[in-house]
C-alpha cells in the first residue's frame, strides 16, 4: 500500500473523543456534537440522502448524510460505501422516533477509512457459511453478545475461586498420560516419541496441592470424540478445582456455589445481551441452592418411571440427561455411579465398592456441565482399574508416587466453559459458545 493511502485526511475526526454508540442510545449526547466510528452496518439511498446505520462494539445508530452538508464527490463516495466499510462521522444527536434505537446522527463530516469489498455474508445464510466464515461471522450481534457473555464467565470462575481461596496452578498441555481414558486421545508427535494433547489439568493438579494446596485453572482440553453431537468440542475450555482434605460435600458445595456465581455474574453485566439471545430471565434471577442431589440408581428408576429404555449400569446419553433435567426445576446433582462407567481415578464407596463417590452436575438442554469426584488413594486401587481400562500403570508411576509419599484425601471436578454457556445464553449448539469452533469435521478457519 502506498504512503498515501495511510495518510490521515485533513478534518476534525482525529483521534480523541469518539462516543460509543451505546451513550447516544442512551440518550447521553442528545443535542450534541459527537464524533462516532466504526462500520457500515445498512445502508439505504434515497438520492439527495444516505441512512448508513454504523455500529461499533457497543451498539449500532442511524446516521444520515445530506447531499448539501458534503462536496459532490465525498457525497457520492459516501453514497456508494458497501456493508462493513469503516468509518468515522462526526454529527449532531437528534431523537427520532423513525430511526432504529430511537436516535439518529446528522452528519457534518464524514471519513472513509476503508471501502469494503462485497461483504460475503448476506441475510440468511446457512449454518456451513457462517461457519467458513467465522472470521466475519464474528461481527456479528449475536457472537458478540455470546462472546461478551463468555468473556464475563472466564472473570466470574477467576473471581470466584480466588474469592475462596484457590491459588491458580498451570499443567502441561502436552502429556504422556490419559486421564480420561485412552479413546479420546489426541496423538501429537514429540521428535521420535508420541505424546498426547492433554484431556485434562487434574492429574498435575493432584501432584500440585501437596504444595499449593487448594488449586484451580481454566485451560483448554482436548477429546478426539468422533461423536457428533450439540454438546461437544475436540477443543474445550475446561475449569478444573483440586481441593485437599476435600470430600464429596466439599465439592458439591463449591460446583453449587460457582455455578451460582456465574448466574449473578452474568445477570449483573449482560443483561442486554441475554435479553437479544432470548434467555429466559426469569429462570436464571429466581435460581437458587440448594440444588437437588440424587443417586445415580435413583436417577435410572426415575427415567424407567418415565417410560425410558435404561437400565442399572448404562451410563446416561444426551436424550437421558434432557429427560432427567426436564423432570427438575434446578440443576441436579447425580452421585454414587457405578465404578465401571466413571475414570480410574475416582474413590470407591466404602459401603458400596460398586459405585464411586462422585457425581455429574446436569443442567437443562444441556446435560452434564461438571463431572467430579473424591479422588482414589490407594497405588494398588489405581493400578487395578488402570489396567481394568487397558492402560500401562506404569506410565503412571509419577502419578502413583503421590500415593506413595503422605497420601491425603482429596477431591476436584471440571466444568466445561463452553457447557455452561450453552446453557446460560440458551445456545442449540456448542460451537456458538466458542469463537472458532474444533468438531470432528471442522478444524477451519
Ligand atoms: O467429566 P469430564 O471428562 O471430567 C474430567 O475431565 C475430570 N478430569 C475433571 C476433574 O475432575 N478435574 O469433563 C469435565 C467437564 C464435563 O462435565 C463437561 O462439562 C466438559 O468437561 N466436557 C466437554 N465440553 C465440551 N466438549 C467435550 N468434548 C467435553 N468433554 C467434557
Ligand atoms: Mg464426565
Amino acid at each position: 500500500m502506498s504512503e498515501e493511502e495511510h495518510a490521515p485526511e485533513q478534518n476534525s475526526l482525529g483521534k480523541e473523543n469518539f462516543a460509543p454508540i451505546e451513550e447516544i442510545l442512551e440518550g447521553e449526547h442528545t443535542g450534541e456534537e459527537v464524533k462516532i466510528r466504526g462500520w457500515v452496518h445498512r445502508t439505504r439511498d434515497i438520492g439527495n440522502m444516505v441512512f448508513l446505520n454504523v455500529r461499533d462494539p457497543s451498539g449500532v445508530v442511524q446516521t444520515t448524510i445530506a447531499s448539501d452538508e458534503f462536496e459532490e464527490e465525498k457525497f457520492e463516495d459516501l453514497k456508494d460505501l458497501l456493508v462493513e466499510s469503516s468509518l468515522k462521522v462526526k454529527g449532531e444527536v437528534a431523537k427520532d422516533e423513525r430511526a432504529p434505537g430511537g436516535y439518529e446522527i446528522r452528519a457534518s463530516e464524514a471519513e472513509i477509512v476503508h471501502a469494503s469489498d462485497d461483504f460475503p455474508i448476506h441475510e440468511d445464510q446457512s449454518v456451513e457459511h457462517l461457519l467458513d466464515n467465522r472470521h466475519l461471522w464474528l461481527r456479528s450481534r449475536r457472537m458478540r453478545d455470546i462472546l461478551n457473555v463468555r468473556s464475563t464467565v472466564f472473570e466470574g470462575i477467576h473471581e470466584f475461586f480466588r474469592d475462596e481461596g484457590y491459588e491458580e496452578f498451570h499443567s502441561p498441555i502436552l502429556t504422556p498420560v490419559a486421564c480420561e481414558g485412552g479413546a479420546t486421545l489426541f496423538p501429537v508427535e514429540y521428535f521420535d516419541d508420541q505424546v498426547y494433547l492433554t484431556q485434562s489439568w487434574q492429574l498435575y493438579a493432584e501432584a500440585a496441592i501437596f504444595g499449593m494446596g487448594d488449586i484451580y485453572t481454566i485451560a483448554p482440553s482436548f477429546r478426539a470424540e468422533k461423536s457428533r453431537t450439540p454438546r461437544h468440542l475436540t477443543e474445550y475450555w475446561h475449569a478444573e478445582v483440586e481441593g485437599l482434605w476435600h470430600d464429596l460435600d466439599d465439592i458439591i458445595d463449591l460446583g453449587e456455589g460457582l455455578v451460582l456465581h456465574l448466574v449473578e455474574k452474568v445477570l449483573e453485566k449482560n443483561r442486554e445481551e441475554l435479553k437479544n439471545l432470548d434467555v429466559d430471565l426469569e429462570y436464571l434471577e429466581d435460581l437458587e441452592g440448594p440444588f437437588p442431589i440424587i443417586t445415580y440408581e435413583e436417577a435410572v428408576s426415575k427415567l424407567q418411571d418415565e417410560g425410558m429404555d435404561v437400565s442399572y449400569g448404562e451410563d446416561f446419553g444426551v436424550p437421558e440427561e434432557k429427560k432427567l433435567t426436564s423432570l427438575f426445576d434446578k440443576p441436579v446433582f447425580v452421585t454414587h455411579y457405578p465404578k465401571e462407567i466413571k475414570a480410574f481415578y475416582m474413590k470407591r464407596d466404602e459401603e458400596d465398592e460398586s459405585k464411586v463417590l462422585g457425581y455429574d452436575l446436569m443442567v437443562p438442554h444441556v446435560g452434564e456441565l461438571i463431572g467430579g469426584s473424591v479422588r482414589e488413594t490407594k497405588v494398588e486401587s489405581l493400578e487395578r482399574r488402570l489396567e481394568e481400562g487397558g492402560e500401562d500403570p506404569s506410565i503412571y508411576e509419577w502419578f502413583l508416587d503421590t500415593r506413595r509419599y503422605g497420601s491425603v484425601p482429596h477431591a476436584g471436578y471440571g466444568l466445561g466453559v463452553e457447557r455452561v454457556l450453552m446453557w446460560l445464553c440458551d445456545l442449540d449448539h456448542i460451537r456458538d459458545a466458542v469463537p472458532f469452533p474444533r468438531t470432528p469435521n471442522r478444524y477451519r478457519p
